[in-house]
């Protein structure tokens, strides 16, 4: 198949990787890639929130899928434009990445389908969010509407650091205020074509940049997967409460939802809440994710670009477990220092079961430099958590990048 891959982070990095271990070969082309995937596959330069000019690049070239992997394209369009010409893309249009694009129109739509959420207010000015403050009570939860790349959520139970948050954001678009939810945070990843439904194996993300959840929130700093510790039948219960209610309101609006439905959730006391959607694979998810499933990823996602997905075998996971720990910059997420040469990517390749996906970096003669916040990804698969978490940081004590650091916790509770 010839398949054109958008974006240039880990998570695409691991799409790459998981579409070559497939055992019918593939073309690949990313745009723009990184010097990691750049490593593996062909990358071009395009600006990739130009959905006419993907598009024609699609057509020209007989791409047979497009897989889109960050959200700002998604919400710009470009899954409309390459539907528009008729090459299969994963990923939803405009319309229906509004689930991730807008926090206040995905409570709208889940509230439309009875999915279990956190109460929320909205609100557009500062006395409203001083009155929903005052309503919910500490700790407060305050939420930009728009995509503000994981620096959106503040939780707290400093309300003037609340507030300021509020004022800070509410510039751009309404500010959500929403009810404090406790306990284990579940990311799980479903392909819907518009109408079928299929569950990816279940993940934790690490949010917060220090051990034991201290520290701000950033994009992601680990995963890992399958989750031993989710009572039986709970996939099969978000699919039935969250997501095919939600998938069933899209289509219903005449907006369907095609590609994946990130379902973010909170397992509280009283059951399980989402947190938010996103509209495309997580990152780091992804790459533990991707690490266990043994079908072929290309099939899977053609199947849900192309309306085929009811007929699709279900995807196999391998019954080994996967955890990622990001490699971050001095100074992440605040302020990240760029430019530091990056050593022994090698020999922590060495180590058995461990992969790298690079995130920012680039090419610095024979070697590599940092060149953004989480710099690249290390991969352990292992049969059980010990095993992986052991090779996991065998391998970070391998590479040396001045001043990075790195969670050193991730799957620790499950590996006990
Ligand atoms: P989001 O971008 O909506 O996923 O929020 C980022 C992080 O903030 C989540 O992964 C949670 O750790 C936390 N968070 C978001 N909403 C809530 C909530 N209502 N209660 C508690 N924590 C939350
Ligand atoms: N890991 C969180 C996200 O991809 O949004």
């Amino acid at each position: 198949m010839k398949i054109l891959v958008i974006g240039s982070g880990a998570r695409e990095h691991a799409i790459v990787n998981a579409l070559l271990r497939d055992t019918t070969e593939h073309e690949i082309v990313v745009a723009p890639g990184n010097a990691g995937i750049a490593d593996v596959v062909e990358t071009v330069s395009l600006n990739t929130a130009d959905g006419p000019l993907i598009a024609e690049y699609a057509s020209e070239q007989g791409v047979e899928l497009v897989i889109i992997g960050p959200e700002a394209p998604l919400v710009a369009g470009v899954a409309d434009a390459l539907r528009s010409v008729g090459v299969p893309v994963f990923g939803p249009d405009k319309a229906a990445a509004r689930l991730e694009g807008s926090k206040d129109f995905a409570k709208e739509v889940m509230n439309a389908a009875r999915v279990p959420t956190g109460r929320s207010m909205s609100a557009t000015s500062i006395a409203e969010v001083d009155s929903a403050l005052d309503e919910f009570g500490a700790p407060y939860v305050v939420k930009a509407d728009g995509l503000a790349a994981g620096k959106g959520v503040i939780v707290t139970n400093d309300r003037a650091a609340a507030k300021d948050h509020a004022e800070f954001f509410i510039h751009q678009g309404p500010v959500l205020i929403e009810e404090f939810l406790d306990g284990q945070e579940v990311s799980l990843f479903v392909l819907s074509d518009g109408d079928a439904v299929v569950p990816l194996s279940p993940a934790q993300d690490y949010k917060r940049v220090f051990d034991n959840d201290e520290g701000p929130n950033t994009g992601g700093m680990g995963a890992y997967s399958p989750l031993p510790w989710l009572p039986e039948g709970f996939v099969d219960e978000i699919v039935e409460t969250v997501a095919q209610p939600t998938i069933r309101e899209m289509s219903r609006r005449g907006t369907p939802f095609v590609g994946l439905l990130y379902c973010g959730l909170i397992v509280t006391n009283t059951g399980v809440r989402v947190i938010e959607f996103n509209a495309r694979f997580g990152d780091p998810e992804t790459q533990v994710v991707l690490e266990l499933l043994e079908s072929s990823l290309a099939e899977l996602l053609r199947a849900t670009a192309t309306g085929r997905l009811a007929s699709a075998p279900d995807p196999i996971f391998s019954e080994d477990v996967a955890l990622a720990v990001v490699l971050a910059s001095e100074g992440y997420p605040e302020s990240p220092i760029t430019g530091k040469p990056i050593l022994g990517l090698a020999d922590a390749l060495e180590v058995p079961g461990v992969s790298i996906a690079h995130a920012a970096t680039a090419r610095d003669g024979d070697g590599f430099v940092s060149t953004g916040g989480r710099v690249l990804s290390v991969i352990a698969r292992g049969g059980g958590f010990g095993d992986a978490r052991r090779r996991a940081y065998m391998a970070l004590d391998r590479i040396t990048l001045e001043g990075s650091h790195f969670r050193t916790d991730i799957a620790a509770k499950v590996a006990e």
